[in-house]
């Protein structure tokens, strides 16, 4: 007995189960974080977006009182950084968690020494995680690439830390000045927002740790550890003479 020739319904609810398969994994992996500012509190999992801000001023600013064992995060008004007369800046991501980003600053049209130098990465408001304050640059010096680890437990933001390479990256390199054994650097007056020649937009390769909200370990870290000749700087041809990684490995 051979079965019945396909009913032209068969065709369509076929091509509608398509659909429905092809949307799945798209549904299974979206976003389930709908925090979108820099100042709210929430909890992660893995393929989620997460939002978190970089404020740029002088180191001074972030320090409440002047003390710097109180890290009061930018958001908080206390230190008065969001009202209109702080000459400080504010720049919000959202990566995808656990996967190795590259986030830039052009500053074509900003330049960090003139509104401070300094810039703190942070996010939460009941539950706020700040950075120490990274240097980025003054008039005679201006580093441009930084690793900021994004640090997790069951899926809460605990901590955020720059990592440093001790200028291994720029060692031998006749561009780079090593400052305080741990930045390397260019000179200000080289970078085009200066009237030199060199892009020095601002490199923040950013990595992943601890646990997410279903005690997932999040890697990127280790990736970003035991792969650092696969940088993502190299994909950024017009940084590259800024920035320090290891992108001549792969070019
Ligand atoms: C920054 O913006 C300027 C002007 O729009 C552009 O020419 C330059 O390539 C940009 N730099 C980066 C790193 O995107
Ligand atoms: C710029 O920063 C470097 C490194 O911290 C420091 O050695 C230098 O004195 C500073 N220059 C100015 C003009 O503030």
């Amino acid at each position: 007995m051979s079965p019945p020739p396909p009913a032209p319904m068969h065709g369509v609810l076929l091509r509608l189960l398509l659909v429905l398969i092809a949307a799945s994994p798209a549904v299974l992996c979206d976003n389930t974080n709908h925090v979108y500012s820099p100042c709210g509190d929430t909890t992660v999992q893995r393929s989620d977006g997460f939002t978190f801000g970089i404020a740029f001023s002088s180191r001074t600013s972030f320090f409440y009182n002047g003390n710097p064992s109180v890290r009061l995060s930018p958001c908080d008004s206390r230190l008065g950084l969001s009202t209109s007369s702080s000459s400080s800046r504010l720049a919000a991501f959202r990566p995808k968690v656990d996967e190795i980003s590259l986030l830039t600053v052009n500053t074509s049209s900003f330049s960090p020494d003139t509104v401070g130098g300094y810039m703190v990465a942070f996010a939460g408001k009941k539950y706020a995680a700040r950075s120490l304050p990274a240097f980025i640059a003054n008039s005679t010096f201006t580093v441009t690439s930084f690793t900021l680890v994004l640090e997790f437990k069951k899926g809460r933001l605990e901590n955020l830390h720059w990592k440093r390479d001790g200028c291994a990256s720029c060692s031998g390199k006749s561009n780079f000045v090593c400052l305080n054994g741990q930045d390397c650097a260019i000179k200000t007056s080289n970078c085009k927002n200066h009237r030199g020649t060199v892009d020095c937009s601002l490199g923040i390769q950013l990595a992943f740790s601890g646990t997410d909200k279903h005690f997932s370990a999040l890697n990127s870290w280790y990736e970003v550890e035991n792969l650092r000749q696969y940088s993502l700087y190299g994909l950024y041809s017009n940084l590259r003479d800024s920035l320090t990684s290891q992108y001549n490995k792969l070019f």
